[in-house]
């Protein structure tokens, strides 16, 4: 085995190298005036990467643009691929363009196609996502058929948050905002000891994006407290009104959030405020520093599965 590094943003990127017990180099994320990107690696030479088994680790800056933050991640991993790293992982927590994984309306791109072969064409070796939306359609190696891709379990870490921090955790209900999240609640429920995971029923309009939902199960949350979990909160509609129709609707007594990618755009928060969640609780897979909302690291899951990897 070569030895190994750790590039990559300072915030999971440093993480993991600790976990790792590796050598960190972070990456200026410079970015010129008219906008073009130009991040550079801090190395002190081309050999602190050169043969070296290199974990490349990106992180969405919390108001970073995501198309930055996709175009830097390969501009630097093109970077390493042209210093000659032996081998080079490429860890992606927040799988950018994921959801648009199929041609929705006549015309559109499939985007998540294009990012993930851009991933295999810049010369990853391993492709190291979290919680990814392509659960839907396939598995993860659907989009990457010439390199290892690995879906790693945000959820995971969402419960052991929930286990530690919850009232009772196995008292609670889980819900999933739709039925594609009810494996992941299925997941929680199974980790936190508690009886029960269901599933709204979703639906979203692909030319407004808005959403409906409804309780179809029999389940009565009269008086329960609940966790919904996702993976994703973007504009916070979703999850907020998942929590509005459980509580103030159908008489649930408290609604907790548990997510593992806080996209947050403009009002999500407020949002999810308004349904007053007793506690909300996010990962670092995109950095946040929100106040009220809790932060759980996914370096150690990573860690682990890049240990597997390279022993
Ligand atoms: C959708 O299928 C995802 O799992 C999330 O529920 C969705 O992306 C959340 O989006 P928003 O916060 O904008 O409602």
């Amino acid at each position: 085995m070569s030895e190994i590094c750790v590039i990559g943003d300072i915030g999971l990127g440093s993480k993991i190298a600790d976990e790792l017990g590796t050598r960190f180099f972070r990456v200026d994320n410079r970015v010129f005036p008219d906008g073009e990107l130009a991040p550079r690696i801090l190395v002190g030479r081309i050999e602190d990467v050169k043969n070296k088994d290199v974990i490349a680790v990106f992180q969405k800056g919390e108001s970073e643009n995501v198309n930055n933050y996709v175009l830097r991640s390969f501009l630097t991993l093109s970077t390493l691929r042209r210093y000659e790293a032996a081998k080079l992982v490429g860890v992606f927590p927040y799988f950018a363009y994921a959801r648009q994984d199929n041609e929705f309306r006549l015309g559109e791109p499939v985007s998540c196609g294009i990012v993930s072969k851009i991933f295999e064409d810049v010369g990853v070796s391993d492709f190291i996502t979290v919680t990814s939306h392509v659960h839907r359609a396939s598995g993860i190696e659907k989009w990457f058929p010439n390199i290892r891709a690995h879906d790693v379990s945000g959820i995971s870490v969402l419960a052991d948050y929930v286990k530690s921090n919850a009232e009772s955790p196995e008292d609670l209900l889980v819900f999933a905002p739709d039925g594609e999240g009810l494996p992941w609640a299925q997941e929680m429920a199974e980790k936190i000891g508690s009886h029960q995971a269901s599933a709204l029923e979703k639906e979203r309009d692909v030319n407004t994006g808005e959403i409906s939902q409804k309780l179809v199960e029999d389940v009565d949350v009269r008086g329960k407290n609940i966790v919904i979990v996702d993976d994703i909160v973007s504009t916070g509609k979703t999850i907020a009104r998942a929590a509005n129709l459980l509580r103030k609707q159908k008489g649930a007594k408290k609604v907790a959030f548990s997510y593992v990618h806080p996209v947050h755009s403009p009002g999500a928060l407020e949002l999810m405020r308004k349904e007053s969640p007793p506690f909300i609780v996010t990962t670092d897979t995109i950095e946040t520093s929100v106040k009220g909302v809790k932060v759980t690291s996914v370096s150690k899951v990573i860690s682990t599965k890049i240990i597997e990897l390279l022993l």
